[in-house]
């Protein structure tokens, strides 16, 4: 399965317009959002509509939870408070209930999970490893293998086997299957790690580089072979 993620929209239809026509060219399975659908840009009853129109579910971000009028906006900075109040009055009554419906958080998949903030709160930014490896014991189930947020508006991966694992970068990373980890797609509408473009995720649970085969059936050609018995028994711990 191929899950393209994305979070942080932030009323930016421009940004998410361009982001559903690359997402539409990698044609996953399905497409996920990870919350703040609105907030801080100039379209956010638009950016509701587009994801209707593409049947894109999302969980709660803590600017939709501000913006459908669940809560108030007494910890937002001035600048955010101001953007939050000015898109209450935009969203119809039938958009903020939508909101407000949203999930706090989700599993997307078999053993991938979805939050904004972090597993405690969707207010908590996950900023590094140490904040990533606090959060697994808090994850609901030990066999989520995959926890997906957003919130910071900065792409990282973060593994559950330290930091030669670690990458806060753009490009395509091999998943190891023993290993867990932690993913923030970026942000759509508002990147903060100092690049403008759109941010984004495809995230592929069949493409870790890793595919399993008849193991035992290989080992027993060995032997059958006449060959050492040391190249079977290292066809079965794979060292
Ligand atoms: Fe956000």
């Amino acid at each position: 399965m191929r899950f393209a993620i994305i979070s942080d929209i932030h009323s930016n239809l421009h940004a998410l317009t361009a982001v559903l026509e690359e997402v539409d060219r990698l044609k996953p399975d399905s497409i996920f959002s990870l919350g703040d659908l609105v907030g801080y840009n100039a379209f956010p009853s638009e950016v509701l509509d587009v994801l209707f129109q593409n049947k894109i579910t999302s969980i709660m971000g803590n600017h939709d939870i501000v913006c459908c009028g669940l809560e108030n906006p007494i910890w937002f900075n001035a600048v955010a408070r101001e953007a939050s109040l000015w898109t209450r009055k935009r969203l119809s009554e039938e958009k903020k209930r939508y909101l407000c419906k949203l999930p706090n958080e989700k599993a997307i998949h078999d053993r991938i999970y979805a939050v904004h903030g972090s597993p405690m709160s969707r207010d908590d930014y996950i900023m590094d490893l140490m904040d990533a490896l606090n959060c697994f014991q808090h994850l609901p189930d030990k066999s989520i293998r995959i926890c997906l947020y957003g919130h910071t508006h900065l792409p990282a991966i973060y593994s559950d086997q330290g930091p030669s694992h670690d990458t806060a970068h753009a490009g395509k990373h091999l998943l190891a299957t023993r290993n867990r980890y932690f993913i923030n797609p970026g942000s759509v509408g508002q990147p903060r790690d100092g690049d403008n473009r759109a941010s984004g995720c495809l995230v592929d649970d069949g493409e870790d580089g890793r595919i399993e085969y008849d193991v035992t059936a290989a080992m027993k050609s060995v032997l059958k072979a006449g060959l050492p018995h040391f190249l079977a028994e290292r066809l079965q711990v794979g060292a």
